[in-house]
């Protein structure tokens, strides 16, 4: 692919912002970053085994830069944490116009965001995300947040970067199974408004998760155009942005009942979640059986998680059911959900049965649970 990245710009008036998606951008970061810098004072965020990885590789130029290396994992989404990455901004004498940088997935991204949008009530931000998922969904779109005793993602702010460089090239270290992990995230945007992508994924999908640059830069580029469509029309999700937690009510609910423990990445139990959305939508008669028999089909071409592969997870229903209506979508006790016409085509079904939902629930706990 040709040296220069590609480029998509997330259109929010004074908070736009560019996705640099590209091979081998590591080895030119200070370049691309320091157009958006007014100092040349940075903060890096990162965790053990991007650092391991990576720390030697990102060319910092002329920046003077600090770098804090936090434990890997779910865990550093934590207030502990979050006061570390200050304590180290305000030791490197950091003001509001100098910038942090997310080196990492998800959870270095969501923490250092929120450490962004609060330090000094708030500084420049750039996301350098390393994992797919990371890549095609949370480095974009200003969703920061950390966990607390009451749930996942529970307090945070939405917080845009001014940048993201999306590198083709550090995904060649990332385990499979992460790997799988984001690729479900790269399906969620075909299944929910476009079916040419989709078809896409059918022919080319083996290609991204086998490595090929050249189709991974194309699936991270449509995702990231979706994405930034959508986040543009409702920065604040209060409406059309909901379409991108296609499978996560489900998803979540299937994180909540493995406890948190690592056995079940986000992006598995949102293949699991896009799954039951399908399959309900088509109970339901909103959508044909064919098009949820493809979605399955895919995914077990592919080797994503399915439900069978969570079955154990299946077994209480009311417990499922409890977790759903925690989700921060519902209003009141009514939920909300995730539903599907076909493929390409999903909505928001606000004040969704509870009756249907739990019989569905009861339905997959006797097949499989
Ligand atoms: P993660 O950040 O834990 O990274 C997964 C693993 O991959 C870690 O062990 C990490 O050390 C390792 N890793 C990262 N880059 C690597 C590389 N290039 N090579 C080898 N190993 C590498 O997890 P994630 O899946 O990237 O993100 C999950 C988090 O993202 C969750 O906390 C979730 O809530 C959050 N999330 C946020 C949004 C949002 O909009 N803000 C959207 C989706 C998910
Ligand atoms: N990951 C869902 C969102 O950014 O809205």
């Amino acid at each position: 692919m040709s040296a220069a990245p590609d480029i998509v710009r997330v259109d929010l008036g004074p908070r736009s912002y560019d996705i640099c998606i590209g091979a081998g951008l590591l080895p030119r970061a200070s370049s691309l970053i320091t157009p958006h810098l007014s100092s040349h004072k940075v903060v890096i965020v990162t965790d053990e085994t991007v650092a391991g990885l990576y720390r030697d590789e990102i060319d910092l130029g002329e920046l003077d830069a600090a770098f804090v290396v936090l434990p890997v994992g779910e865990r550093s989404k934590s207030f502990d944490t979050l006061q570390t990455v200050l304590d180290a901004m305000f030791a490197h004498h950091m003001g509001r116009n100098d910038a942090v940088i997310a080196l990492g997935g998800g959870v270095i991204g969501d923490l250092t965001g929120f450490a962004a949008s609060i330090y000094k009530r708030g500084c420049r931000f750039i996301q350098i995300p390393t994992t797919l998922l990371s890549q095609v969904d949370s480095s974009v779109g200003g969703k920061t947040a950390i966990n607390v005793a009451h749930g996942k993602n529970l307090v945070g702010a939405f917080y845009q970067p001014k940048l993201v460089l999306s590198d083709m090239s550090v995904l060649s270290t990332l385990p499979e199974r992460e790997l799988r992990a984001g690729y479900a995230e790269i399906v969620k945007y075909g299944l929910l408004g476009d079916a040419h992508f989709f078809e896409w994924l059918e022919v080319n999908g083996k290609r991204v998760l086998d490595g090929d640059i050249e189709a991974t830069a194309y699936a991270v580029r449509l995702s990231c155009e979706t994405k930034a469509r959508i986040v543009a029309e409702d920065e604040l999700e209060r409406g059309t942005r909901a379409l991108l937690n296609l499978g996560h009510t489900f998803g979540h609910a299937l994180e909540a009942q493995s406890g948190y423990g690592g056995e079940l990445l986000h992006g598995e139990a949102v293949s699991a979640g896009m799954e039951m959305a399908f399959e309900f939508s088509a109970r339901l008669g909103l959508c044909s059986e064919q098009d949820a028999a493809r979605v399955t089909q895919h995914f077990s071409a592919l080797g994503l998680t399915r439900l069978p592969d969570v079955a154990h997870l299946l077994d209480d229903p009311k417990a499922l059911l409890a977790h759903m209506q925690q989700d921060k979508k519902n209003e009141g006790d009514a939920l909300t959900l995730i539903l599907a016409r076909g493929i390409g085509d999903a909505f928001v079904q606000k004040g969704a049965s509870l009756h249907d939902v739990s019989n569905y629930l009861q339905y997959l706990s006797l097949k499989l649970g």
